[in-house]
């Protein structure tokens, strides 16, 4: 067992000495002053408190003396190092609010700036809406058609069965395009659709036409809050073998349950249209008040009190149209109907100006964008 060290000599344990420490001890505080963000802080503790740093080492070396000089050494090793620790801390302190200030202000983010992103944008109503319809019918097992907006005269007109003199024609104010002897219109309604799908389709080959039709139609109304020169329609069109009235109620009432909810269903009117016969008015019971045409607050404001809301026409395609367009009349029959787009999603979503769905304002679309 070795006993206390008694050749001991002071002189050996040249860390400790006062000198040497305050030199430590001094340079340690002027580099922390020196340090001016907290990375050079960071290596100024590694350099002068770390544990390989001169005051570590002194601290290390005070085991190694003599009992007697221990104490003393001890006394001012400590100092030193409490002076350098809390120079470290409070140096810490400064610099860790310089450094959030700079945060502050380096990452502000100016949320008054215009953004150089595009807004998205919403899908249109109509467009969606449009969708809307044909899904309803393609889940049927329905086809969509379409046709052109310019249409020949022959096509909007004769071949359903409105004759160059039938009083009808007035029905449907026209824009006619020039020259007059080339006889074509902007289509004044979808059906002419009808005639395109049964004599490009023709069902002389045993198929039988099942085909929706949403598009544009232009007539020389006025345009205000109930009417536009320009606006929407959708035809349907089923020819087949022992087609009958029952076959159109059922498809318009589930059309109409489809797009306004259970127990939305229609009632036939009887009407005329020249491109079929019989034919209706179909009318939608009141998605509101559900036929009542009153609630507590008094009378319905979207059927006026009638319990009923006018949705479109229909029929059974009337033989002449059929003969016009190719179709055995002897064979078939089938049920044509046609509604407004526009008025349909007028009472879907409660809109009180036929305007608002054709003015481009993007903050209508995008409250309707989400809207599948
Ligand atoms: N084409 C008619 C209109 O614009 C609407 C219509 C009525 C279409 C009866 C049809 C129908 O197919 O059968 O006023």
């Amino acid at each position: 067992m070795s006993g206390p060290n008694t050749d001991y000599d002071p002189v050996e344990v040249a860390a400790v000495s006062p000198a040497e420490l305050e030199a430590a001890r001094d340079a340690a505080l002027a580099a922390i002053a020196a340090a001016t963000d907290l990375e050079q802080l960071k290596a100024v503790r590694t350099d002068h408190a770390g544990d390989r740093s001169p005051l570590a080492l002194a601290n290390r070396e005070i085991g190694a003396l003599p009992p007697q000089a221990r104490k003393e050494a001890g006394q001012r090793v400590g100092q030193a190092r409490g002076a350098v620790s809390k120079a470290l801390a409070a140096r810490q302190e400064v610099l860790e609010a310089e450094h959030e200030a700079r945060i502050l202000v380096e990452e502000a983010v100016d949320v008054t700036l215009p953004t150089d992103h595009d807004p998205v944008g919403g899908r249109h109503p109509l467009t969606t809406g449009a969708e809307l319809i044909a899904d309803i019918f393609v889940a049927m097992g329905w086809e969509v058609a379409e046709g052109p907006v310019i249409e020949a005269e022959w096509l909007n007109f004769d071949a359903l069965n409105l004759g160059p003199d039938h009083p009808a024609r007035t029905m449907q104010d026209t824009f006619w395009t020039e020259p007059a002897d080339h006889h074509v219109v902007l289509r004044t309604h979808t059906s002419p659709v009808q005639a395109r799908t049964m004599l490009t389709r023709g069902v002389s080959d045993g198929a039988p036409i099942y085909v929706v039709c949403p598009g544009r139609v232009f007539r020389t109304d006025e345009y205000d809050a109930t009417h536009s020169p320009m606006f929407h329609q959708v035809e349907g069109l089923a020819i087949d073998e022992g087609i009958s009235m029952a076959h159109l109620k059922g498809t318009l009432d589930h059309f109409a349950t489809q797009m306004f909810g259970e127990g939305i269903t229609t009632r036939f009117r009887p009407s005329y249209f020249p491109f079929t016969e019989p034919s209706a008015e179909v009318d939608l019971i009141c998605f509101v008040c559900r036929g009542v045409g009153h609630d507590d607050t008094g009378q319905c404001r979207t059927c006026r009190g009638e319990g009923w809301i006018e949705w479109g026409g229909c029929g059974i395609v009337n033989p002449r149209v059929l003969q016009a367009c190719g179709v055995d009349s002897e064979r078939y029959s089938g049920f044509a109907f046609g509604m407004g787009i526009d008025r349909t999603l007028m009472f879907r979503h409660g809109l009180e100006d036929l305007r608002t769905l054709f003015e481009g304002d993007v903050r209508f679309t995008t409250a309707f964008g989400s809207e599948l």
